[in-house]
């Protein structure tokens, strides 16, 4: 973050303009409830407005305006909203928006856009120390660019000062080939804003009411007129089109990227990595390429995440391995392992050192510490205690079609392979189920349950029903060798391998 240097440069209020239509995002949602990282470009705005500490963050809506305010209400209960009437452009927005806040503001007012969402609130606090420290009346955020079409150019005065804003729709040949452009950034002194604002009129080519206009009338009234020209013109790009959104997604994914590098995180590939905004990551950790961390997710130290693994809103522990896994709102404990091919559905909690192997399916599941489901099952409504081991392809069968149940697994316990767990029933600490159960009642502490049809073996059945085939013949065979397993050893006979 930028150090100011001013005792008190804290602007007085920030004001978000997002009242534009956005046509060219052709879509039902409005343009700035559209996201990057995880955050609305709205949402980013909010944030970096509020790092400068501001009393009053000011939205101001018009074209969607229901559906933008519900957003940043939710967001950010103590926003102001504004809403613009139908006399258009960017002056006209911010006089609506001056006139929502309180009559006697006084100090420095800076304006934003709602959908330039790389701007940092590090250089909005830079901007108020400047403007501060310069005594300006009007500071405007510029940066040279390689390709200015569409934007509002900077015009320089002879002794290089900042002398006017000119519209691309209005500007002279000679002026579209200045590549400074306006941001559309600025910090102002309020009653200077007022003031001019009062005299913007709205003959241009586009017959609205510009902000840029300030500049110059700011200027010609004898106000000091000062430029902040930015190196970074990432920070000043606006999202009109889908095209947009993608590549400013991706800057900010790179830079999100980086900064986890710079903090100890090993990405393999971070063009293939997407990270939100808000996921925090331990030192040590390895993301392997193809992975996503969405939303509210936390990685602790010394974890192994990817490759092609999704988290939304998941914990994950110190030293835990997830693999090619989908997980929304679980929690997986330290040194835990997840995956391959794992769905872990909300309200999973995986104990540290336990397992949830490749193709396992979780929900509403907690599991204990050590405890394993490592291959091809359901496990839905249950808890299972510390230590137990769930066999291969158990299924917790939690519905009945009406109602959900849930069933218990105690602490240490073994379910053979291919159970069918009928929620809702308890299985004590220390019990067995045999494999292929279908389980129906309570298990003891130190029982075993089987509950299956017993086997039956009818002799010379092949011999008499296949009587000429390759297995009789084997049969045979075998017979005259003398190698008949007529003997059971007692483990198959359980079924419990
Ligand atoms: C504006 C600037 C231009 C600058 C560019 C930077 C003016 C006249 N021009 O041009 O100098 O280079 O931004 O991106 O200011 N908005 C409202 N109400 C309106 C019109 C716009 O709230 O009536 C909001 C939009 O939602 C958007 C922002 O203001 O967030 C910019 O509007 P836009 O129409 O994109 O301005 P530009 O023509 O790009
Ligand atoms: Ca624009």
């Amino acid at each position: 973050m930028g150090a100011p240097t001013s005792v008190n440069a804290t602007p007085a209020a920030v004001i978000i303009l997002a009242a534009g239509e956005g046509t060219r995002m052709k879509s039902a949602t409005a343009k700035v409830l559209h996201r990057i990282g995880g955050l609305s470009l709205v949402g980013h705005a909010i944030r970096a407005a509020r790092t400068t500490g501001a009393e009053h963050v000011e939205v101001v809506v018009r074209h969607q305006r229901d559906q933008v305010v519900e957003f940043c209400t939710t967001f950010d209960p103590a926003l102001v909203v504004a809403d613009q009437d139908e006399v258009k452009g960017t002056g006209r927005a911010v006089e609506c928006g001056l006139a929502a806040l309180p009559p006697d503001l006084s100090g420095t007012v800076l304006v934003t856009y709602g959908d330039t969402p790389l701007l940092s609130g590090a250089t909005l606090v830079e901007l108020a120390a400047r403007h501060t420290d310069n005594g300006s009346a009007v500071t405007i955020v510029t940066a040279h660019v390689e390709d200015p079409t569409g934007y509002g150019r900077v015009l320089r005065d002879a002794e290089g000062g900042v002398a006017a804003v000119v519209e691309q729709k209005d500007a002279t040949e000679a002026e579209r080939a200045i590549t400074e452009i306006n941001s559309g950034i600025y910090a102002f002194d309020v009653a200077v804003l007022r003031e001019a604002l009062a005299q913007v009129g709205t003959d241009n080519v586009q017959g609205e009411k510009y902000l840029t206009d300030v500049v110059r009338i700011a200027r010609e009234s004898g106000r000091s007129v000062e430029a902040h020209v930015i190196t970074d013109p990432w920070q000043t790009e606006g999202v009109n089109d889908r095209v947009q959104l993608a590549n400013l997604g991706r800057v900010l994914n790179d830079r999100i990227c980086e900064r986890h590098m710079r903090s100890g995180v090993t990405i393999v590939d971070p063009a293939t990595t997407w990270i939100d905004v808000d996921v925090t990551i331990g030192p040590d950790t390895t993301i392997l390429p193809g992975t996503q961390l969405l939303g509210a997710t936390s990685i602790g130290a010394g974890a192994l995440i990817g490759p092609e693994v999704t988290l939304t809103d998941t914990e994950v522990g110190d030293e835990a391995e997830v693999t090619r896994a989908v997980a929304l709102l679980a929690v997986v404990g330290a040194r835990a392992t997840v995956g391959p091919y794992s769905f872990l559905r909300p309200g999973t909690t995986l104990g540290a050192d336990g397992k949830i192997g490749g193709f396992v399916e979780t929900k509403n599941a907690t599991i204990g510490a050590g405890a394993k489901v490592p291959h091809l099952s359901y496990a839905g409504d249950v808890t299972i205690g510390a230590g137990a081991n769930i066999g291969a392809g158990t299924i917790f069968a939690n519905y009945d079609g009406i109602a959900k149940h849930h069933t218990t697994i105690g602490k240490d316990s073994f379910v053979g392979s291919q159970t069918v767990v009928v929620s809702p029933v308890d299985v004590a600490d220390g019990a067995y189920v045999a494999a292929g159960t279908v389980l129906t009642k309570d298990v003891e502490p130190g029982q075993i349950a089987v509950g299956r049809a017993g086997q039956r073996n009818v002799d010379d059945w092949v011999l008499r029903a296949r009587g000429g085939t390759r297995t009789a013949a084997a049969a045979q065979a075998a017979r005259a060798a003398g190698t008949r397993h007529t003997e059971t050893t007692p483990a198959a006979a359980e079924g419990t391998a």
